[in-house]
This record gives structure tokens, C-alpha cells and sequence, in this order.
């Protein structure tokens, strides 16, 4: 068990119950891509108590399993990122605002690149507004995940855009961990 200032002076901690899976939309494709899947999702809320921490926070773990078909003999390959979004409760809302992930090649299926090819992923996070009368999108929140691929293969270049956006919230796919000032972890 983990006691830290953030965790005891949280208001609400919240989390995925059930993994969610999330199909990415893409532009001009043919073949739909596999799904996308939200392995963590992760919310906070501070209760603020004097000395406790203003921010809000939002945790996402997105997973796109599988290469992208890119071109004739090319794929993207598959990706991973944790995704955060930080607030100050109160005062501000996260709407609106790109935030980038941090990107990580996700286990290959033995798809291997040439030596003359430069693949690059690129993850990033949005909280989009559903309900104006929310004072934080804690439990009830749209997140939109983007990702950029692209790769050059024998000076060839090649890019896609993919997006998709998921409804998360409390008594539906998330759960309370704790409540008050509880324990984490
Ligand atoms: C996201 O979660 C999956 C499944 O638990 C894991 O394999 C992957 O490494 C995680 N992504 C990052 C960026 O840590
Ligand atoms: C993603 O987050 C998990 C849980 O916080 C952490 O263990 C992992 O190292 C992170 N991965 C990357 C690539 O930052």
C-alpha cells in the first residue's frame, strides 16, 4: 500500500471497471482497422482541503494492437500510449486542448521493418465537453484518441490519421475505488 499527500487528499479516485474497446475511425480506408483498446482509464479529483493538491487528473492507457496496412508491402506498426491530462479544478476545464501522449512500440507480431524504412507513432488525447453543468469530467467524460503514423520505406513516405472517441462513466464502465480520504493502491 501506497500512502502519499495526493492519494489521501483525493476527493473521489475513479477507474475503468471493464476494458473498453474502442474502434478508431479512419480517412479514406478500406479495411477497417482492429479495435483500439482502453486497458486503463483513470480519473481524480482533489478535495480541496487546504494543502491538497488543485489538480484533477485523467489516466488513459490506449492500445492499438495490431499494424496498419500503409501501402503495398508497408505497415505502421502497432502502438501504445499513456495518455494525461492534468487540470486545476475549479478554475479551468480541459476541453478542447490536444494533449500528447507518451508513445511506446507495443509488442510486435514479428512484423519487422526493412533496415531502409523509419516508422514513427504519435498518440495524443482530448476531453471533449458532453455536459456544459459538469464541474469536472470525472465520471461522465468523451475522450477522443488520435494517432498519427507515419513511416518511410525506401524513400517512400507514409502517413494516416486515425481517431476515435469513447464514452466513459461512472455506473457504466467505470467504477469508485475509493471515497473521502481512503487509501490507494
Ligand atoms: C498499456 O497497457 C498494455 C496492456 O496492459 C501494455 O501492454 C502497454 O505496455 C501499456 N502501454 C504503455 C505505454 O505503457
Ligand atoms: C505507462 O503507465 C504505467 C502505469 O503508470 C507505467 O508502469 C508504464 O511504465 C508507463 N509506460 C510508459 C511508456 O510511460
Amino acid at each position: 500500500m501506497i500512502f502519499s499527500k495526493l492519494t489521501l487528499a483525493l476527493a473521489s479516485l475513479l477507474a475503468l471497471a471493464n476494458s473498453a474497446v474502442t474502434r478508431p475511425w479512419l480517412n479514406k480506408d478500406l479495411e477497417p482497422p482492429s479495435p483500439w483498446q482502453v486497458t486503463r482509464l483513470s480519473t481524480a479529483q482533489p478535495s480541496g482541503r487546504p494543502g491538497s493538491s488543485p489538480f484533477a487528473h485523467i489516466f488513459a492507457n490506449i492500445t492499438n494492437p495490431s499494424p496498419i496496412h500503409a501501402g503495398p508491402g508497408a505497415s505502421f506498426d502497432a502502438s501504445s500510449a499513456n495518455c494525461t491530462v492534468d487540470w486545476v479544478l475549479g478554475t479551468a476545464q480541459p476541453y478542447g486542448i490536444v494533449y500528447e501522449c507518451t508513445t511506446a512500440a507495443a509488442p510486435t507480431t514479428g512484423n519487422q521493418q526493412s533496415s531502409a524504412s523509419a516508422s514513427s507513432a504519435k498518440w495524443t488525447v482530448e476531453i471533449l465537453e458532453t455536459d456544459p453543468s459538469l464541474y469536472a469530467p470525472t465520471e461522465k467524460l468523451d475522450v477522443r484518441f488520435t494517432l498519427t503514423s507515419d513511416l518511410t520505406v525506401d524513400g517512400r513516405a507514409y502517413s494516416k490519421v486515425l481517431a476515435a472517441t469513447r464514452h466513459f462513466e461512472v455506473g457504466d464502465n467505470m467504477r469508485g475505488i475509493c471515497g473521502g480520504s481512503g487509501v490507494v493502491r
